[in-house]
């Protein structure tokens, strides 16, 4: 994340929310700018997928600040019924506007206010990149408010960067987790099945793809 991001958004953002709108609103249908669009899914997760079979048939699915939208449409390739939100307005209208033909529900909501009528909804909840982008004083609201929307028996996908040392919530965004971020979804009746770790990553943290089930 550039320089000028972080001196704009920092530690004690109270409208963290504005920010992101503002960035979408300069952007365009090919995420110019926006310093995390890969414009395709997030690359650990299709080659997580190419190596695990993973139907959607009959089945929903969430994704949780879901940006332009790309993550949602890989989902629905699979035959999940997909309800995709960003607290952007303009995201959305991004998504929209990319993927007009796309049954994907994309909405605008809040996951630092919750949205009460998913609680225990989708068979599939999908998180990249969202809990760290926030300042850490929202971190537990947020897990509690995804593991919330996991069904009974569902799965929750989640994809973040770590660091492994004491943290330092000055240095952000992002403000990396470290991997106490599976005792806190487990303590919310979650269990963590399965785990990968990206190593090679071009700032010297790991990314993990872990894998939770209720
Ligand atoms: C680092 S970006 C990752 C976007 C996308 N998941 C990806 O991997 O490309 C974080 C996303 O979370 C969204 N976001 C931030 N705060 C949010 C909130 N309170 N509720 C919902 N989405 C939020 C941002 O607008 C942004 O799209």
């Amino acid at each position: 994340m550039s320089k000028e991001i972080r001196t704009k958004f920092g530690v004690n953002e109270e409208k963290p929310n504005q920010w992101f709108e503002t960035l979408y609103a300069e952007t365009n249908v090919k995420g110019e700018g926006v310093p995390w669009a890969n414009m395709a899914s997030h690359p650990m997760f299709k080659s997580w997928l190419l190596n695990n079979s993973f139907s959607g048939k009959g089945k929903t699915a969430l994704v949780v600040g879901c940006g332009l939208g790309d993550d949602a449409i890989e989902l629905e390739s699979l035959g999940f019924k997909v309800t995709a939100f960003d607290v952007s307005d303009s995201a959305i209208e991004l998504c929209k506007k990319r993927f007009p033909t796309s049954t994907v529900n994309f909405v605008q909501a809040d996951l630092i206010k919750g949205i009460p009528e998913w609680k225990h909804q989708f068979d599939v909840v999908l998180e990249i990149f969202t809990i760290q982008a926030l300042p850490p004083k929202y971190e537990n609201v947020l897990i509690e408010h995804i593991a919330d929307f996991v069904k009974e028996n569902g799965q929750l996908i989640l994809i973040t960067e770590i660091k492994e040392e004491k943290r330092n919530f000055e240095n952000g965004p992002p403000w990396l987790l470290n991997s106490t971020y599976i005792n806190a979804f487990e303590s919310l009746g979650l269990q963590k099945s399965s785990q990968l770790i990206n190593t090679t990553t071009e700032m010297g943290d790991e990314i993990h793809l872990t894998i939770f089930q209720k």
